[in-house]
Order: structure tokens, then C-alpha cells, then sequence
């Protein structure tokens, strides 16, 4: 154990998520779901008998904040592992300094892949678990005429590239690609509305993040278009986002993810009700949060083992832990620092509430470079039997 842990008695952590800002109202159950697993840790005798004490700011949405704020964690408070960020442009933001303290980065945020570094594990999906498997469905339901419209930052454009890829190998047309500031309003998706009732395009690609993405679900539904025929398909719009529209708005639109919390195992209904339990019935659980939880669990698996939280000794014993995350077993693939994962595809029913319309029933093992750039082959790592497309939904 390090001299500053034994110190303090503790195993002390950051912790980097918005309370307030564009992206907070996902980031805030990403917060509350870290604190519930570090909890459950602590009450049941913490890591090698010593708590694991949670360092928590408000970097407000905010990439240079992120960064003051990361520096201050590394020096100020002398912590070693930080779990936090939502936003690409803030794990952009606070990577340098995280590299620059040789710390580790343990972020819970599906992104648009091509990135590595030995000081970062991610636990969200890469496109090849959540894009690839989302393009399959879309393509034999709605049609491979696609609109892309986004969040004006470094995710939405390289998001964008991925599918754009996917859309031609599958011998489809993007018609049109478009962009909007990070804290939209309604009356600034006039313009994606018109461009949308021109081109009528088979799906509606969205890479718009937060509290900007039910101004959209509204104004499209305002337009009166018909999701049952042209759906929204989006991986940034989770439970939390839903959270902020009427039912009737929701309804019929699409993404894939790893976790929801309509997901009907008895691990998942176990995280779901221990959330709920602390925030409230109507509490959204996406699954942000769900990476946000089962990450900090591996990494106190990964302190015992190491009998350390220095990232030099907590880093090569995760690649070795298996934990059974909500939506199934998890681990870290020890070449690339991503997480194998079991992608769905959900459609938002009557009542606002993801159903699975799509359950592959494979472990996805991570390509975050999509070295195989194939709708067909997602390199599944054998964990599972792959389900036919046109299966029905389990
Ligand atoms: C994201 O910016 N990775 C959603």
C-alpha cells in the first residue's frame, strides 16, 4: 500500500461527473450510481478493510473545468484513480493530466472509438458494440437512407464517420449531415425539421447529447413525422434523456446499448432496484450508469489484488477479473483497455420504457479501432450463442 493511502486510512478517489450543464442529467446517474457501488463496497467491509473514500467535484459540463479539476484531484488531493467524464471532449480534456501524474481514467461513457492509452480502462461501449449491431437492425427494418444529425463536438463528427461507413458498406446514402450547438434548443432544429420533410430520409441518425436531445425528440414530433416509418436512432439517447420527454414523444425511437433498465435478468433487477431504492421509482438507470457502477467494482477487485491503488499495479490485475455486471459478465481485454460487452437494440414503447427488440446474445470483445469493420463479423469472444437477426427479441 502506498504511504499517502495508509495515511489517510482510506483508499481515496476521484471522482468527475456534472451535477449541473448540458450533459448532467446522464452524468448525475453515472455520480449516484459510482456512490451506490462504493457503498456497497464499504458495507461490506470495504477493500482489504479499509473504505474506499470518494473525492467528488461538479466539473459543470465543462472540458476546461474537467481539466482544472483533475489537476487539482491528482495534486491537491493526491489520488491515484479517477472515475468520471461523459463527454469525449472532457475525457479529451482530462486525459493529458491523468497521463502527465501517471494515474489511471476509468470512464463509463460509450465514445467513438479510435483512442488507447495505458492510463485509461473504458467500460462504455465502442462502435463495434453498439453502432455496428444498431446499423444491422436498422438496415433490414427502416432502410439504409440515413440523416445525420448532431451535438457540435468531437463525438457527433467521429460517430458520424463510423456510420457513414456503415450506411455505404451496406450500399445505402447518407442524404445529409448536420450540426447544432451543444445547448439547443427547440427552434434550433427548424432546419434539420426541413431538411428532413426534403430528403425523407429511412432513419434519423442522432448524436445529440443531453439535455439538447428532447428539444429534438419534440420538435420532430411537433413536425408530426412517424417513427414507426422514420425512426430517430441514437446512442446518446438513454433513459436519462428520455427522462426529460412526454411518453408520447419517445415513442417508437430507437438505440443500442449494453443495459437497460427495463432488462429483465436477476442481476439487472437487483442494480436497477438498489438504485431505485435510493433515488426514487422514476429515477432513470441508463447504462452510463450501469459502466459507471460495475468499473468501480472492478477496480476494488483489482486494489485487492494488487493490495495497492497505484495504477502501475492496478492495471495489469483488472485484465484478469471477470465480474458480473447487470447486464451479464464483463472484463478488460489487456491489449486495448476496452471492456467486452453484450450489446441490445431497444425501441421506446407506449410508455417511454426501452424494450429489446434485438438481443444478439453475444459477449462483443472490444475493437475500439474497428480492425474488422464488418457489419457481419463483431468479433464476439465465443461467451453466448449469436442469435439471427430476424429472431424475435429476448
Ligand atoms: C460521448 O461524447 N462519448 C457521448
Amino acid at each position: 500500500m502506498d504511504d499517502v493511502t495508509q495515511a489517510r486510512r482510506s483508499w481515496r478517489v476521484g471522482v468527475l461527473f456534472s451535477q449541473t450543464g448540458a450533459t448532467s442529467g446522464v452524468e448525475r446517474t453515472q455520480l449516484q450510481a459510482t456512490l451506490l457501488a462504493i457503498d456497497e463496497i464499504n458495507a461490506a467491509g470495504g477493500v482489504l478493510d479499509l473504505p474506499i473514500e470518494p473525492v467528488v467535484y461538479d466539473p459543470q459540463s465543462s472540458p476546461k473545468s474537467f481539466r482544472a479539476l483533475a489537476e487539482r484531484l491528482l495534486g491537491l488531493d493526491r489520488v491515484r484513480l479517477v472515475f468520471g467524464c461523459y463527454m469525449s471532449s472532457t475525457r479529451k480534456a482530462v486525459l493529458p493530466v491523468i497521463e502527465s501524474h501517471r494515474a489511471l481514467l476509468f470512464y463509463p461513457t460509450l465514445y467513438e472509438g479510435f483512442e488507447y492509452s495505458k492510463h485509461c480502462i473504458y467500460t462504455g461501449a465502442a462502435p463495434n458494440q453498439n453502432s455496428v449491431q444498431l446499423a444491422r437492425f436498422l438496415f433490414e427494418h427502416y432502410g439504409n437512407r440515413f440523416m445525420l444529425v448532431g451535438s457540435n463536438y468531437v463525438y457527433p463528427y467521429e460517430s458520424n464517420r463510423v456510420m457513414t461507413d456503415l450506411v455505404r458498406q451496406s450500399g445505402g446514402k447518407i442524404v445529409n449531415e448536420l450540426y447544432v450547438p451543444l445547448n439547443a434548443r427547440e427552434e434550433h432544429f427548424a432546419r434539420a425539421v426541413n431538411e428532413i420533410r426534403k430528403t425523407a430520409p429511412d432513419v434519423i441518425f442522432s448524436t445529440v447529447v443531453g439535455e439538447a436531445t428532447a428539444a429534438f425528440y419534440k420538435a420532430y414530433r411537433a413536425a408530426g413525422f412517424d417513427p414507426a416509418r422514420q425512426p430517430i436512432a441514437s446512442l446518446t439517447t438513454g433513459e436519462a434523456e428520455v427522462a426529460d420527454m412526454p411518453a408520447e414523444v419517445a415513442e417508437g425511437h430507437l438505440t443500442a446499448a449494453p443495459f437497460f433498465e427495463t432488462l429483465g435478468t436477476a442481476a439487472a433487477r437487483r442494480f436497477t432496484a438498489a438504485y431505485k431504492a435510493r433515488h426514487g421509482e422514476a429515477a432513470p438507470v441508463p447504462a452510463a450508469a450501469e459502466a459507471a457502477y460495475f468499473q468501480v467494482h472492478l477496480a476494488a477487485a483489482a486494489i485487492a489484488r494488487a493490495g495497492s491503488a497505484d495504477p502501475e499495479r492496478v492495471l495489469p490485475e483488472l485484465a484478469d477479473i471477470e465480474f458480473a455486471a447487470p447486464q451479464g459478465r464483463v472484463r478488460i481485454d489487456r491489449d486495448n483497455n476496452h471492456t467486452y460487452l453484450w450489446p441490445r437494440v431497444a425501441r421506446l414503447d407506449a410508455r417511454g420504457k426501452f424494450q429489446i427488440v434485438w438481443n444478439p446474445g453475444v459477449r462483443v470483445r472490444p475493437d475500439p479501432y474497428s480492425v474488422v469493420p464488418s457489419l457481419d463479423d463483431w468479433s464476439s469472444d465465443g461467451i453466448g450463442s449469436a442469435l439471427p437477426l430476424s429472431s424475435p427479441a429476448g
